[in-house]
């Protein structure tokens, strides 16, 4: 018997499909699976997402370079932050939510992925998208949004009137980092790769430094704070650009991370799920203060390819998955 449209919708309400981690290792693989259909925790939400990002962390994960699944715990979900529309609301959930609401969240937990047709979230993980924000731009800044502001203002404290390097400038968190510490009022310095050159001074560099062409030591002294994207030999020739007092504040891995010599404060942290946060940069994506530069698109069951050309591409821009 032929199929009718209602079914189709129907399926499309049940059937959950999700990329999944396999097995680790460079060569490790990326399925997209049939998946099972989660349920909403107390005063959580299930999303049907739309959108979800790729981000570096996921091939990190896959190829065994961070530290947050080993193969105990695989076959396991993959994909940091997701917009889409509430599915399932759980049964002490906000009363001001409802079925069908335009959602993005930064998903907190590493046993669920955001890269996935539905995902369980949590109150303090989701927050609703405005208007005038498309979802796939929602679906492209939880990770990034959540670590440029808790790197630059939680963890850098940076304040107006103050200097600020950031390095990878360009990408992901970089091209936020630079606009939020703008609109911060810092002066903002930002090292990038030739091509970016002009796309970072556009999102308000008072100067962008090709790091292919140019040490940064020869053009910034004396800053306030330095926020590192890079990591290794990058951090290290950063501490000789810090004013005595100032702070290095990076999101690469504590092992990597240098010792804090005299007079200079070095933090390393890892981004958590903040709703707060999340409303806070969708504020100014409202009123396109703060843009989210989205690269290139995949459907979902091509998440392999999107891994692949978010490792090698750099292209800047962020590669979002479309469910
Ligand atoms: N701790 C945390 O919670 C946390 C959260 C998010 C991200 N991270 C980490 O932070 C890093 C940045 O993340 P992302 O999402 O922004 O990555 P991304 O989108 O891949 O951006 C990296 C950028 O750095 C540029 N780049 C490469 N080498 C550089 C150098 N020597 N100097 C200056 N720029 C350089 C790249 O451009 P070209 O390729 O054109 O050179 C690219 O634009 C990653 O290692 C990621 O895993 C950590």
């Amino acid at each position: 018997m032929a199929e009718t449209p209602l079914a189709d919708a129907a399926r499309d309400l049940i059937e959950n499909r999700a990329v999944m981690l396999t097995r680790m290792g460079e060569d490790g693989a990326i399925e997209v699976r049939d998946a099972t259909m989660p349920a909403p925790h107390d005063d959580g939400i299930v999303i049907r997402v739309e959108a979800a990002s790729v981000n570096p962390v996921d091939w990190k994960i896959r190829d065994g370079a961070a530290p947050f699944l080993d193969e105990d715990d695989l076959p396991a979900p993959i994909g940091r932050d997701c917009a889409g529309t509430i599915a399932l609301l759980g049964p002490a959930a906000h009363n001001m939510l409802s079925i069908g609401q335009r959602v993005m969240a930064h998903v907190g937990g590493f046993d669920r992925g955001g890269q996935a047709r539905f995902v369980r979230v949590d109150a303090t993980e989701f927050t609703a998208i405005p208007d005038s924000v498309s979802t796939i731009d929602a679906g492209a800044v939880g990770l990034i949004g959540t670590t440029a502001w808790q790197g630059l203002f939680d963890h850098g404290r940076l304040e107006a009137g103050q200097s600020v390097l950031i390095h990878g400038g360009a990408g992901g968190v970089g091209h936020l980092a630079v606009q939020l510490a703008r609109i911060k009022g810092a002066t903002v310095y930002a090292t990038c790769s030739g091509k970016d050159v002009a796309f970072v001074e556009s999102l308000g560099a008072k100067m962008a430094i090709d790091y292919e062409a140019q040490d940064f030591e020869d053009v910034v002294s004396e800053m306030d704070l330095v926020f590192d994207l890079i990591g290794g030999a990058v951090q290290e020739r950063s501490l000789a650009v810090i004013r005595d007092g100032g702070t290095l504040i990076t999101t690469i891995a504590e092992s990597d991370t240098v010792e804090a010599p005299p007079g200079i404060r070095v933090e390393s942290y890892m981004a958590r799920a903040d709703n707060g946060v999340l409303a806070a940069i969708l504020d100014h994506m409202k009123d396109a203060t703060l843009r989210v530069e989205v690269g290139k698109t995949f459907p979902l069951d091509a998440a392999q390819d999107a891994y692949v050309h978010n490792r090698e591409g750099h292209d800047r821009g962020k590669t979002v998955l479309l469910t």
